[in-house]
């Protein structure tokens, strides 16, 4: 069974439509996230003030490695997990990756004022925001072999979406490896 990896950016809702994706599907859910603050003890913040952003990257590294080689499993992936191709070669190797994409005005303002955001905790937040989504937005894009405009539907119609398109193979059209609903 292959794994579905959920990429997007902060605020996308990775997380909250993994957990219901794999009830529905039956598998079981990680989220890099929290794989990164089990292995460490530390809250995800603390790491970034402490130790820096690059020793995140690194901890959130191994933590893809070890969890793109399971089977079965609902991954959502920390925002900046696509920044780093092998992060991707190894989730695309046993996974589908779907791509949960919105309109930026409707991220930032699901995370505008959020504490647990690091990247976000700057003189003006709002301006880094934009910067980083405009140095991010190809990168999910390329990565993705689904992409579903999140923009204006509820969590369980993202759900319902996901689950139809991979039924169907509805995969993005350059990619050919999960063309048959029988992969999955
Ligand atoms: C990050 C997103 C966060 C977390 C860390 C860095 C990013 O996860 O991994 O703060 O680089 O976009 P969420 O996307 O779950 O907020």
């Amino acid at each position: 069974m292959k794994n579905i990896v959920l990429i997007g950016f902060m605020g996308s809702g990775k997380s909250t439509i993994g957990r219901l994706l794999a009830q529905k599907l039956n598998y079981d859910f990680v989220d890099t996230d929290a794989l990164v603050e089990a292995k460490t003890k530390q809250q995800i913040k603390d790491i970034f003030e402490k130790r820096g952003e690059p020793a995140f990257r690194q901890i959130e590294a191994q933590v893809v490695a070890e969890v793109a080689k399971a089977e079965g499993k609902v991954i959502a992936c920390g925002g900046g997990v696509i920044l780093n191709s092998k992060n991707i070669q190894a989730l695309q190797k046993n996974g589908l990756i779907v791509y949960l994409k919105a309109e930026p005005e409707v991220l930032y303002g699901r995370v505008k004022g959020s504490e647990i955001r690091p990247l976000l905790n700057v003189p003006d937040p709002e301006a880094r925001f934009y910067e980083i989504f405009s140095e991010r937005c190809l990168h999910y894009e390329k990565a993705a072999d689904l992409i579903i405009d999140i923009t204006e539907l509820k969590p369980s119609e993202i759900v319902r979406k996901i689950t139809e398109n991979l039924k169907h193979g509805k995969t993005h059209p350059n990619r050919r490896r999960f063309s048959r609903a029988s992969q999955l």
